[in-house]
């Protein structure tokens, strides 16, 4: 059994920003047009989504996202993305490359020295060809690639797969990439879910330890655990499916089949199983959250990580110990616990154990222990 380490971690997060006001104002402004509308008809009236609310709600101020002008356009609410050619590079694996990239660099090796890649994200571009074989060609990676997700747990859980292989001696030098541009999927005239979600990719790469070799300032994975429990509250039913359900199966209706939650059910049930997991996880290593120097926790409500945090250690917990990114970036899915542990881990000290710690869509709640060598 070979002892694993992250030694390299990457993030790319895209220039564009939207604020809360910018995405009221264009909500808004379609509400009106659509309201026009249903008054003539006699359907349910809209209402309007309001900046503070989002802010309140979810502790979210801006979000970083691929495009833009499409999303604040009210007559089209989705980020513009020109389709390419087959033969030129997919976004999706452009934006996995991208961080790859920097973790590569960060982890001091070259393309050639990976032996798997494992795109895992919330959504992916297409089934097939995998993003990962698409990456692994543009980053000369031997091996094999393959795609796999589990909603915001899917860094977590591709971390998992990853430190087991290496441990296991499968593989050599795995790379981890979780680009997710989520806003593609994201329905911009739901009031619920409108305002929640960003765009972000992040990576890391996993490799084993040799015997007496030093590597300061990297983290060795002491143990990792996926934990899974069905619930229809984080849902899209986009799929291959999808058409056959309609009269008309070349004409693809949206309506219902993209992200949807119930996002207070979420917050209770959540909040209950990710410090019950926090907890139980630690416990099996003779570990309290007491003696965890930092927490990287999923980054989808600010309110939510209090809690879970408040629940684990008995007492409110600050943000040295537990970073957040949310109210930049929003929730970046299965990009986000990993963005707050690529932008909050220098000034650990060897010894020091850290808690990566994300969760979701399922319900899935993935996990890493870490200790700073
Ligand atoms: N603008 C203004 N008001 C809004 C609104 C908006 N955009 N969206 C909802 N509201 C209103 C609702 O209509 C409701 O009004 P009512 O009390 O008059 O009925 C009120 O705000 C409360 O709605 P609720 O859905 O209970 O809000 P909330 O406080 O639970 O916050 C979330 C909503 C989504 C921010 C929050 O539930 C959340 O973040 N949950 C966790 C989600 C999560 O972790 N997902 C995980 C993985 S991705």
């Amino acid at each position: 059994m070979h002892r694993v380490i992250i030694s390299g971690i990457g993030a790319e997060i895209p220039e564009p920003v939207i604020t809360n006001e910018e995405l009221v104002e264009s909500f808004n402004s379609w509400v009106d047009t659509e309201n026009a509308r249903r008054a003539v008809t006699g359907e349910t009236l809209l209402q309007k989504s309001d900046s503070d609310f989002i802010v309140h709600a979810s502790g979210v101020q801006t979000r970083h996202v691929i495009e833009r002008e499409g999303i604040l356009d009210p007559t089209r609410m989705a980020p513009r993305i020109p389709a390419r050619p087959d033969d030129a590079l997919s976004l999706q694996a452009e934006f996995g490359i991208a961080s790859a990239k920097k973790a590569i660099a960060h982890a001091g090796v070259e393309g050639w020295d990976i032996d798997l890649v494992i795109c895992s994200a919330s959504h992916h571009q297409r089934p097939y060809p995998a993003i990962a074989i698409e990456m692994q060609q543009a980053l000369g990676t031997n091996g094999a690639g393959f795609d796999m997700g589990l909603g915001c747990s899917s860094a977590a859980a591709a971390l998992h797969i990853a430190v087991n292989l290496v441990r296991a001696g499968a593989h050599k030098r795995i790379l981890v990439s979780t680009p997710e541009i989520i806003t593609g999927h994201l329905n911009f005239r739901d009031r619920q879910t409108h305002f929640i979600f960003g765009d972000a990719s992040v990576a890391m790469i996993v490799e084993g330890l040799d015997q007496g070799e030093k590597r300061p300032g990297r983290f060795e994975v002491l143990d990792t655990r996926t934990w899974t429990q069905m619930s229809n509250n984080i849902r899209t039913n986009l799929g291959y499916h999808t058409r056959t359900a309609q009269d008309d199966p070349y004409q693809i209706n949206l309506e219902g089949n993209l992200i949807k939650q119930v996002g207070n059910k979420v917050f209770k049930e959540v909040t209950v199983a990710g410090h019950k997991f926090i907890v139980e996880f630690l416990a099996e290593h003779g570990l309290t959250p007491q003696g965890i120097r930092r927490f990287w926790l999923h980054q989808a409500n600010a309110r939510m990580n209090a809690m879970i945090l408040k629940l684990a250690f008995g007492h409110d917990v600050d943000h040295d110990r537990a970073p957040m990114v949310l109210e930049r970036l929003g929730n970046t899915a299965g990009a986000g616990a990993i963005v707050a542990l690529s932008e909050n881990h220098a000034d650990m000290k060897a010894g020091d154990f850290g808690l990566l710690c994300a969760f979701g869509a399922g319900y899935s709640i993935g996990g890493a222990l870490l200790r700073m060598l």
